[in-house]
């Protein structure tokens, strides 16, 4: 029979090996897959993955370490240091100013799926058959009572004992979630190194829960899921107002206030967060915002131009410039009610009032310069098809209040409000800036699936801008086409983030948004990361595990094999020694 010390150490050598390496790719998974946010499209290599790669790889290697914008740009100027001088940028950073990390879905399971959630005690039927037993309880008859605390012994078998076995089981499940979906947020920030990072909504699993519970959970999401990540401030969340005052500058030196953004979860509500339109209350709401940052707000975000684009932008002395100072707008927005019916119609009005003011406070569409990042749960209208789900809503009984209870896409006419209203887009080619409206990029969830889609209107159909009707493509069959850039097909394009939950396999998106100087417009790419489903997860840290374990017991059946083997070694000794003796 083989000893327990030979099996440990012939199986720790296959096992070990093993867990280092799941481990490893598991905790560094970003760098094995060559995940990195897209580089500016300047330059022959800037479309290659690799050179992306290389340019995330040099910020954790200290000698490749590229120099900021800032002191590559200023290694000429006078007030340079001479010691500086020494050491020119090798390689100037290439990193697009801006780069959002986009994660869809997280929805943290809680109480509502654990069956014993609800009960007394962990085997009710036990303790009811405990009270019948020692007469606590009324009963008719001797033989009810003997009748009924059979019923109990069958209960605690065929239901109390799989309740909790699977309550176990979901606790157990739920906490490996909650590391699953922190690793995935904690390695791709670590690797990538974003400048912002949102949360594309549906941050807990159900609008439905109790405050308590949803307490609970949004302490999970802060704590474990998003640990080191604070929330928008109210007072950082702005509403619009045309004398704005920015939010903070891109492309600049790292600073204190670009490493709290870094740090900053840009929160979106989603359904499961605050219900659709049928279960939006205001105690909803409220205790959203209270957790997670407010609902609707906007961020403005300036970039710095180099000098010799500075006098072309429109001032007092250029008046006749269409070019501002470039400035990334990012609108954060819960579009939960914009569909009817509405249970609640002052936080309709609220949001309807929130999508007006942003579009009065836009630019006019004649000016270049600013791009808007739009950030929001629901996806869309697009017919079926284009995407994994097609359109879908569903209503409340009367007695419910009849609101809308679900939905899969906005409304037609809700979409056409975000084309036309927000982004300016219109099929009429002799409308203000031609209907090419104004530049930017939507930003969803909701779907777990993902797609990427762009909108816009074929404005040389039919006779007139009355024949015109928004349509929409995946990206890519966009770009076989060649509509985007078209010019006479304006739109915008729709990136709805698959979902970072493990059965979709942990995804990211990752927005990359620069500046063109010469075209003085913002140009942006986006890239995915997934690490795998939860699975690979689960069978990594049971593998460590048992490694663990049989790292801690080896030396334990070693010592054990010896002293047993010591016990019986008197004997044997004896006769050696006595045999030596002899020869
Ligand atoms: C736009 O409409 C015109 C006229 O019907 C058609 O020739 C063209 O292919 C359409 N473009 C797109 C992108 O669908």
């Amino acid at each position: 029979m083989i000893s327990p010390a030979v099996f440990l150490r012939k199986a720790l050598r296959l096992l070990v090996p093993l867990a280092v390496i799941l481990s490893s790719y598991l905790y560094y998974y970003p760098v094995f897959l060559g995940c990195a946010f897209p580089l500016p499209d300047k330059g022959p290599a800037a479309s290659e993955g690799s050179s992306a790669y290389f340019e995330t790889l040099r910020q954790h290697v200290p000698f490749l370490a590229p120099l900021s914008p800032i002191e590559a740009n200023s290694s000429t100027a006078p007030d340079t240091d001479p010691g500086s001088e020494a050491t020119p940028p090798l390689f100037p950073s290439r990193q697009a100013p801006f780069r959002l990390l986009a994660l869809g879905d997280p929805q943290l399971e809680g109480d509502s799926s654990i069956p014993n959630t609800y009960k007394s005690s962990p085997f009710p039927h036990l303790v009811k058959l405990w009270k019948r037993a020692i007469f606590k309880t009324q009963m008719p008859s001797l033989r009810q009572r003997v009748r009924w605390m059979l019923h109990d012994i069958v209960d605690f078998y065929f239901e109390d004992i799989p309740d909790t076995i699977e309550s176990i089981r979901k606790r157990i499940d739920h906490a490996g979630n909650d590391f699953y979906l922190s690793l995935v947020y904690k390695t791709m920030h670590w690797w990538t190194k974003p400048t912002h990072v949102t949360v594309l909504g549906d941050l807990v699993g159900s609008q439905w829960i109790d405050d308590a519970e949803f307490e609970r959970r949004g302490k999970r999401y802060w704590n474990t899921v998003f640990e080191g990540s604070e929330k928008v401030p109210h007072e950082v969340a702005a509403e619009p107002e045309n004398d704005y005052s920015l939010t903070g500058f891109l492309g600049i030196q790292p600073n204190n206030e670009t490493e709290t953004w870094e740090r900053r979860l840009i929160n979106v509500a989603g359904n499961h967060d605050i219900g659709y339109a049928g279960d939006l209350t205001v105690e909803r709401l409220e205790r959203f915002e209270k957790m997670f940052g407010k609902a609707n707000y906007e961020l403005r975000f300036e970039l710095p131009v180099s000098e010799a684009a500075a006098p072309t932008i429109l001032s007092g002395t250029n008046e006749d410039s269409d070019r501002l100072p470039p400035e990334l707008r990012i609108v954060v927005l819960n579009n939960m009610n914009l569909d009817t019916p509405a249970i609640c119609s002052e936080l309709q009005d609220a949001t309807y009032g929130f999508i007006n003011k942003v579009i009065t406070t836009s630019t006019a569409v004649e000016y270049k310069g600013h791009f808007t990042v739009l950030l929001t749960h629901i996806p869309l209208y697009k017919p079926e098809g284009v995407c994994i789900d097609g359109p879908f809503f569903e209503f409340f009984e009367e007695d419910m209040g009849s609101g809308l209870k679900e939905q899969n896409q906005l409304s037609e006419d809700a979409s056409r409000g975000f084309l036309e209203g927000i982004y300016g887009l219109s099929g009429n080619p002799y409308g203000p800036g031609k209907g090419h409206g104004r530049p930017g990029v939507i930003l969803n969830g909701h779907d777990h699936e993902g797609c990427d889609t762009y909108h816009f209107v074929n404005q040389s159909f039919g006779e007139g801008p009355q024949d015109r009707s928004w349509e929409v493509k995946r990206w890519r069959q966009a770009k076989r086409d060649d509509i985007p850039g078209n010019a006479n097909s304006p739109g915008v394009r729709e990136f709805t983030a698959r979902s970072m939950m493990g059965n979709f396999g942990g995804y990211a998106g990752l927005l990359s948004a620069w500046f063109d100087e010469d075209v003085w417009e913002w140009k942006y790419e986006f890239a995915t990361c997934s690490v795998g489903t939860h699975n690979l997860w689960w069978l990594t840290h049971v593998l460590d595990l048992i490694a663990i374990g049989g790292i801690i017991l080896y030396p334990v059946a070693v010592i054990w094999e010896a002293s047993a083997a010591a016990k019986q070694a008197p004997v044997a000794h004896a006769s050696k020694k006595g045999n030596e003796v002899k020869a």
